[in-house]
């Protein structure tokens, strides 16, 4: 990898299932980004670990997102693949950006509030935040690609860096997030007025990355479209099919535009048909790599162990520093 790439950092939980959101949002993202930049792509076990886990499944789900992560075309070769909870200073420097964190600033966090209303008041949902800026400003990211339901939380990495910049010295960069055009925030089959989520009340709110064809097919069929019958991009009139073209576009590569004209006098069943083979070509490959590679978790693990090595050189040094700025014995 060549020393003067810019640098891209970005992570998922290892929780619930993983969706068209997730993919469309981040991971087809990393995918692209892996050529041009440094990158440091992990599975956020720390996270998680704010919702409730069944420690019989955490590991699992952890190895899933791993194996998924190269299934969709992230290349052991070209990025730094690891697991959080494997690289202790991020833990570290999380405790350190939380003595500098205002607690307005969590409190005021939309996912904070949302989840806290469905599981309660704990400190690690409110702190996860901040654990999420020492994730991206150990390896000075410079972009983070996400979806927009993260956006806020990159707000705070930027306000944290600037913070602990002008307080102890320059130390970390501002990190910036990277948002697809389209796709930045999948909407829900069911109700596309809020994004599609894997903690949506039913399994018809999403695309799983491994749902089946026949189930693809069931859950676009019963998608949310609005009245009328134009086939057409207005998302304030028509949130449904708007949605279902984001993901059209997003899944074949074609421009809104163009599907506009190619749909001008079909009907919103032929497209509906259209998208759902759509979505299966796209997912059935992903989902035959998955099968492959889970045949040999040993491989996926020494993947991982190895980028923890690489990305632990990187973070102990930004910590070590950042220890050295606030003071500490070294
Ligand atoms: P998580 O696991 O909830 O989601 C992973 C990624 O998927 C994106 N996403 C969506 N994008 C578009 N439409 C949707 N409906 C949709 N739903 C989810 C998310 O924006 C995210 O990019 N806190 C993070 C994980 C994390 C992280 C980090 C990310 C931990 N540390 C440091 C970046 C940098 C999370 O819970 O993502």
């Amino acid at each position: 990898m060549a020393v003067n790439k810019k640098i891209a950092v970005s992570g998922v939980r290892p929780s619930g299932e993983l969706h068209l959101g997730n993919y469309l949002g981040a991971i087809k993202q990393f995918v692209e980004l892996q050529k041009k930049y440094k990158t440091f792509f992990f599975i956020a076990d720390l996270h998680a670990i704010t919702e409730p886990q069944d420690p019989k499944n955490l590991s699992k789900q952890t190895l899933d997102i791993a194996t998924l992560y190269l299934a969709c075309g992230l290349k052991a070769k070209e990025t730094v693949l690891f697991v959080q909870s494997h690289v202790p200073a991020h833990v570290e420097l999380g405790w350190m950006l939380n003595t500098i964190t205002p607690l307005g600033e969590l409190e005021r966090m939309t996912q904070f509030k949302e989840k806290s209303e469905r599981q309660g008041l704990l400190a690690g949902l409110l702190n996860y935040p901040v654990q999420m800026a020492a994730d991206i400003l150990l390896y000075q990211a410079e972009i983070v690609p996400v979806g927009e339901d993260q956006v806020q939380h990159l707000e705070l990495a930027r306000t944290l860096a600037r913070k602990f910049n002008t307080r102890f010295g320059n130390t970390f960069k501002e990190p910036q997030a990277l948002l697809r055009k389209e796709g930045a925030r999948v909407m829900g089959l069911d109700d596309p007025s809020k994004k599609m989520s894997k903690s949506a009340p039913s399994a018809n709110n999403y695309i799983g990355v491994f749902d089946d064809p026949e189930n693809i097919r069931r859950k676009i069929k019963i998608a949310v479209t609005d009245s009328g019958k134009e086939i057409v991009y207005d998302p304030t009139k028509k949130p449904g099919i708007s949605n279902l073209l984001v993901i059209m576009s997003q899944i074949s590569d074609t421009s809104v535009k163009e599907l506009e004209a190619k749909y001008k006098n079909k009907s919103y069943g032929e497209f509906k048909n259209d998208l759902a083979e759509a979505l299966v070509q796209k997912l059935s490959p992903i989902q035959k790599k998955y099968r492959e590679l889970s045949k040999n978790p040993k491989k996926i693990l020494t993947i991982l162990k190895r980028g923890a090595e690489d990305a632990n050189k990187i973070a102990s040094q930004t910590l070590l520093e950042a220890k050295r700025k606030m003071g500490f014995l070294i």
